[in-house]
């Protein structure tokens, strides 16, 4: 057996041990009650599920912690915070809801639940007021599925898709995808919170002739939650200039408590009309392998247009309609928790880089899991990158090797992301104290 092998034995091992135990504890899982307490900090949680239990996630083969331990060989990486989801515990629910559907031992085809619809309907009119028209729910294969689509349906004359940047890697991604190219829409960093530039943005969009504009509320990587204020002036040029709005909500779950999340779809009636909204679990209860997600639009004839241009996903896969469906009907107290717990975290982080770690600068942000921190001060300490590095590049593998953290260099989500690098809060504070304590370590060595 060479190396590799026994390696990987021993993570399937460890990874078939936690298997195991959740089959064992399966039977007896025990629901939570919904007794008020007091969490950390002021945060009030339900206590009702243990956010921090340390959930070893090594030996499933996932891309967070199995494949970044692979890639950076022989670095251990104890503490991956680069790709988007969360180290916690699924909702029990959802468990239960696909351990009671394995046991039926048979595939064949399958529709959504038939509460499917109703439940996104009211999760996103409950804790958003945000009304979603029941025929006007298209299935995804994830947001990035539906942005697909609504990209080959809209962008028909192949102009440049407008990107506000820094923004989410995977946007640049989907629009090669599409075989189109992109035009970065630069955000300013305004007192420490990156704003929209709206006289560059329309003169962007008419130099290129602009047809469609990918946007992120709440936006990743910044975690700005748009107010209603900016999205109307983005809006209005959008629409002054023939532009469609493709709002990419699927972070909305996550909202620190100083701020609000507003659905663009809500801010008037003509905004609503000339967009989609995409979202979908994946990011809120950690279900972004099941693969599932949404789009719909108040205005019906785009929904139809994109459903008739090839868009037929009539039914998914069946276990993660089952998980999303679990986790709207069931999921609003952990849902709560969970952001109580974000919240606490993103504070965390600002105290100790303004207290013990003052080369890297946070402000706390306003949504998202996603804190994307200036480390320019360490890449100066650094020096210049060796060969065809970026700066990003080189600190990512400074603090994979000195550290153990592994953070995604700020140039993945466009130019002016240099010098900063996206760090992943959807973990337990104990991971994130041991992570930060050994970035500060690294760095007070150089
Ligand atoms: C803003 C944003 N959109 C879309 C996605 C990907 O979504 P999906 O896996 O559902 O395509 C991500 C994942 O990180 C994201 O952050």
């Amino acid at each position: 057996m060479d190396n590799q092998t026994k390696l990987n034995r021993r993570f399937f091992m460890k990874g078939a041990g936690a298997t195991a135990l959740l089959g064992g504890a399966i039977g007896g899982l025990t629901l939570p009650n919904t007794a008020s307490a007091k969490g950390m900090g002021n945060v009030s949680m339900s206590m009702a599920y243990d956010l921090n239990e340390e959930f070893n996630r090594i030996g499933a083969g996932d891309s967070k912690w199995d494949g970044i331990r692979r890639r950076w060989r022989p670095f251990n990486v104890p503490f991956p915070m680069g790709v988007a989801d969360m180290d916690f515990r699924t909702l029990p629910h959802i468990t239960e809801a696909l351990m009671k559907r394995m046991g039926h031992q048979n595939w064949g085809y399958q529709p959504a639940p038939s509460d499917y619809y109703d439940n996104i309907i009211a999760w996103n009119k409950k804790r958003y007021d945000q009304d979603v028209k029941p025929g006007s729910i298209l299935n995804c294969l994830g947001v990035l599925d539906g942005v697909l689509s609504i990209l080959k349906t809209y962008n028909t004359d192949g102009a440049p898709v407008l990107i506000q940047t820094p923004g989410y890697s995977g946007f640049f991604g989907v629009v090669r995808n599409a075989q189109f190219s992109d035009i970065e829409n630069p955000l300013k960093l305004v007192d420490g919170r990156w704003e929209m530039d709206y006289d560059m943005m329309a003169s962007q969009i008419d130099e290129n002739n602009i047809k469609v504009m990918l946007f992120c509320n709440p936006q990743n990587p910044t975690g700005n939650c748009w107010t209603a204020d900016e999205m109307r002036r983005m809006g209005d040029i959008c629409i002054d200039k023939g532009v469609l709005v493709v709002a990419d909500e699927i972070h909305c779950d996550f909202v620190n408590k100083h701020v609000k999340y507003t659905p663009y779809a809500t801010i008037g009636e003509k905004y609503a009309q000339n967009s989609f909204t995409l979202k979908s679990t994946s990011k809120s209860f950690n279900l972004a392998a099941q693969r599932v997600g949404y789009m719909f639009s108040d205005n019906q004839e785009m929904i139809d247009t994109v459903r008739r241009n090839g868009h037929q996903r009539g039914s998914l896969n069946t276990l993660g309609m089952i998980a999303c469906n679990a986790a709207y009907k069931h999921g609003a107290t952990y849902m709560d928790d969970m952001q109580a717990y974000i919240d606490g975290n993103c504070h965390f982080l600002e105290k100790f880089c303004a207290e013990e770690m003052k080369d890297v600068k946070y402000k706390v942000h306003e949504g998202t899991y996603l804190a994307f921190i200036d480390c320019s001060r360490v890449a100066r300490k650094l020096g210049d990158p060796e060969g065809d590095q970026r700066v990003g590049d080189m600190l990512q593998r400074f603090f994979i090797e000195k550290a153990g953290v592994n953070l995604n260099p700020g140039e993945n989500y466009g130019h002016n992301g240099v010098g900063y690098m996206r760090m992943n809060l959807g973990t337990t504070h104990r991971k994130l104290h041991g992570a930060l304590n050994a970035m500060k370590a690294a760095i007070e060595a150089i």
